[in-house]
């Protein structure tokens, strides 16, 4: 049954507002407006009614989710194959439904041909300027399909002028280097074939006109934490459309008749201020996404830099000792406490705590590490094995392996089959158990290695592995809270290797690199918080000179860039001087007072890593408190050189009219914005906390 055409249905954000039509023939749905409140009203910058020699109609339309047959030639969205091998399904338009408060919307297609019926779903979530969308495939026709393109959905964006791509790219220990590329014309991709978000690029892409690059902002960040690819195609006429959705690295998907498919979700967002408003877009979602999770994180320590694998009760308790003097609140143990785990090749499944290192008991041990006022917190990695291990020896056909093939260790170890029920039951029941046994508050989650093996014992398929072992990583996350609702959860990947929106609705902070070096961690930082808000950002003050960049900077600078999300100290801090140790102190002091303006604030990212200028500005929702974390990036004036005059960091989103002071000195709104903030370097000076109130 076909529906009425030439409808519109115009989403409402906080500020934004997203409008879509499904077009006269009825084939597909197409981007009428996206932007600020009443964009739509007027001609749709991105519609096209021109001519289209040796194209479609469908490849130069601003078309929302395109199968093969609407965009035969500039790139389709989903691409179907029946079991005789023919692609090309088409739909017509068959229902839609939109809710009282503009905020949810369904349209529904059917391709009368196969009998496959897709539905487009929207989701605004309320108080946000995001766009949720994802796709309900159903096979209601009489023999099974193969998804061979699973794409989640396409923005269009218009870029009359030239598209300003901003990505983030990296490697192991670099994550999240935030570049912007120019495409004049052409293809841009990224994405991940490792099972995982991975290190190399992060699945989040922002568009900007490259005529405007301070006005309007257009993201895209797919919650999918397994293999993905996001691609950006500019058309002659200046449309920018972007196609976001897993990498089916397992090849097809199959369809059975009577299944239903749910594609990962892709989220699309809008800011009229440039990336640093698109910053604060993507920080308002996630922090609904953590809904009553996101509260002040506690400070913790992590004895990872300080012990690596040498853990045992003695030297660990002297830590605890010492952290709870600076005023940390929960003591981590990382890598290294359980049985056969004495450096990187084995003991990885054997989850019980080793008896010759905790000798009066690990029960003993975390209540003694309690007994000073710490919570405590455990590392885990239980998606992983190393062949030295009883797990291995036990199960060796739960890891992933292509039958008659070499397994592929990598960090000297193999990767479970979480897809299998068995597996994850018995992860699950891993992680469940040690925290119903143990006295534990926090987890880190770790995982140290991408699949390299497309396949299972015994060569059955074709298999969905990524799907699987992704659905079951959720579902494991997910009962994990239900049942430990106060345990926090650290999702880590060898750093920043698992950071998605999919994770960030289900772990309460990322460890986004292993890379604790100042001006490293700097730029690893600023790039993250683009896209991810403070309260996801973990961050450690750790030993100078640092394991990966040994350019010297103070204590000071240690911790106010730790300050910027969630405090911790992975230093060995037994080494630490009574002066570090005061100092250290009185900057975890300063951090409690101002962690929930920095967990709920506004940000504004002030500057960059490679600029003279470089903060982090929070002010608090009710405008009352201003925190401004500042580093200095350049060269560190030494003895006898001229003191340099001021940098001036101009703050933003202030009321002009309003006064503020640092306890010194009076401002106003308009000067902080117009002449900005002084802050003065030196050799021994190179960052600074400045909380200003509110007169
Ligand atoms: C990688 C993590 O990123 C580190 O913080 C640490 O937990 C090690 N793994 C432990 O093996």
């Amino acid at each position: 049954m076909t529906a009425a055409t030439g409808q519109r249905w115009t989403l409402r954000g906080a500020h934004t507002e997203y409008t879509v039509t499904v077009p006269a023939q009825g084939r597909w749905l197409e981007l009428v407006a996206w932007g600020p409140h009443g964009v739509s009203d007027g001609p749709s910058p991105v519609a096209y009614d021109g001519p289209v020699p040796f194209l479609t109609a469908g490849d130069a339309a601003p078309i929302e989710y395109a199968t093969d047959a609407d965009r035969p030639f500039t790139g389709a969205d989903l691409v179907i194959e029946t079991v005789d091998g023919k692609r090309r399904v088409g739909f017509v338009h068959t229902d839609a439904r939109i809710d009282a408060d503009k905020r949810e919307l369904a349209v529904d297609f059917a391709d009368p041909v196969t009998g496959l019926r897709a539905t487009v779903h929207y989701l605004v979530p309320d108080g946000t300027d995001v766009v949720q969308r994802w796709v309900e495939l159903t096979n209601d026709g009489t023999a099974p399909l193969q998804v061979v393109r699973a794409g989640s959905g396409g923005f269009c964006v218009p870029t009359p002028h030239g598209a300003l791509l901003s990505h983030q790219w990296g490697q192991w220990s670099q994550e999240f280097q935030l570049s912007h590329v120019e495409l004049g014309h052409g293809t841009f991709g990224i994405g991940s074939s490792q099972g995982v978000p991975g290190h190399l690029h992060v699945p989040w892409l922002a568009v900007r006109d490259t005529a405007d690059p301070a006005g309007p902002a257009w993201g895209m960040a797919l919650a999918w934490t397994g293999s993905w690819e996001i691609s950006a195609e500019r058309d002659t006429g200046g449309l920018t459309r972007v196609r976001a959705g897993r990498q089916l690295v397992d090849g097809p998907l199959e369809l059975a008749v009577g299944e239903r498919l749910s594609l990962p979700v892709v989220t699309g967002a809008y800011s009229p201020d440039g990336l640093d408003g698109l910053a604060q877009v993507w920080h308002t979602h996630q922090r609904l996404l953590a809904g009553d999770r996101l509260t002040p994180r506690p400070v913790l320590y992590n004895s990872w830099e300080a012990t690596y694998f040498a853990v045992e009760a003695e030297s660990q308790l002297a830590l605890a000792r010492i952290a709870a003097e600076l005023g940390v609140e929960t003591f981590v143990v990382d890598d290294g406490w359980f049985v056969g785990r004495n450096d990187d090749t084995a003991g990885l499944g054997d989850w019980t705590p080793d008896p010759a290192k905790f000798p009066a008991g690990f029960d003993t041990f975390i209540a003694e590490v309690r007994a000073l006022g710490l919570n405590f917190g455990l590392w885990v990695e239980p998606e992983c094995v190393n062949p030295k291990s009883t797990l291995y020896a036990e199960h060796p056909d739960w890891v992933y392996v292509v039958d008659g093939r070499p397994l592929t260790p990598v960090r000297n170890q193999y990767l479970l089959d979480l897809g299998r029920p068995e597996v994850a039951e018995f992860v699950h029941s891993t992680v469940d158990g040690l925290l119903r046994r143990y006295d534990i508050d926090y987890l880190k989650w770790d995982f140290n290695r991408p699949r390299t093996e497309p396949g299972r014992p015994g060569g059955v398929g074709p298999l969905d592995l990524d799907g699987a072992h992704v659905a079951n990583l959720h579902r494991i996350y997910e009962r994990l809270r239900r049942d430990h609702p106060d345990v926090l959860i650290e999702a880590c990947a060898g750093g920043g290797g698992r950071t998605d929106l999919a994770m960030a609705a289900r772990a309460d902070v990322f460890w986004p690199s292993d890379n604790t070096g100042p001006l490293d961690r700097l730029a690893i930082q600023y790039g993250f918080l683009h896209a991810n808000a403070p309260h996801l950002l973990s961050s450690w003050v750790t030993d100078a000179p640092g394991l990966f960049d040994p350019r010297p900077r103070t204590l000071a600078f240690r911790f106010v860039l730790a300050m910027a999300g969630v405090l911790g100290i992975g230093a060995d801090i037994r080494a630490w001087t009574p002066a570090e140790r005061a100092e250290a102190a009185d900057w975890i002091a300063r951090y409690k007072e101002i962690r929930d303006v920095v967990t709920r604030g506004e940000v504004h990212l002030i500057g960059g890593p490679d600029q003279a200028r470089c903060a982090v500005q929070y002010t608090a929702p009710d405008e009352r408190r201003v925190v401004v974390l500042a580093w200095h990036t350049g060269r560190l004036d030494g003895a006898g050189l001229l003191p340099s005059r001021p940098v001036r960091l101009p703050l933003r989103g202030l009321d002009p009219a309003a006064r503020y002071s640092d306890g010194d000195r009076h401002y106003s709104g308009s000067h902080l914005a117009a002449v900005g903030l002084p802050v003065r370097w030196s050799a021994t000076h190179d960052a600074d906390l400045i909380v200003l109130t509110r007169d």
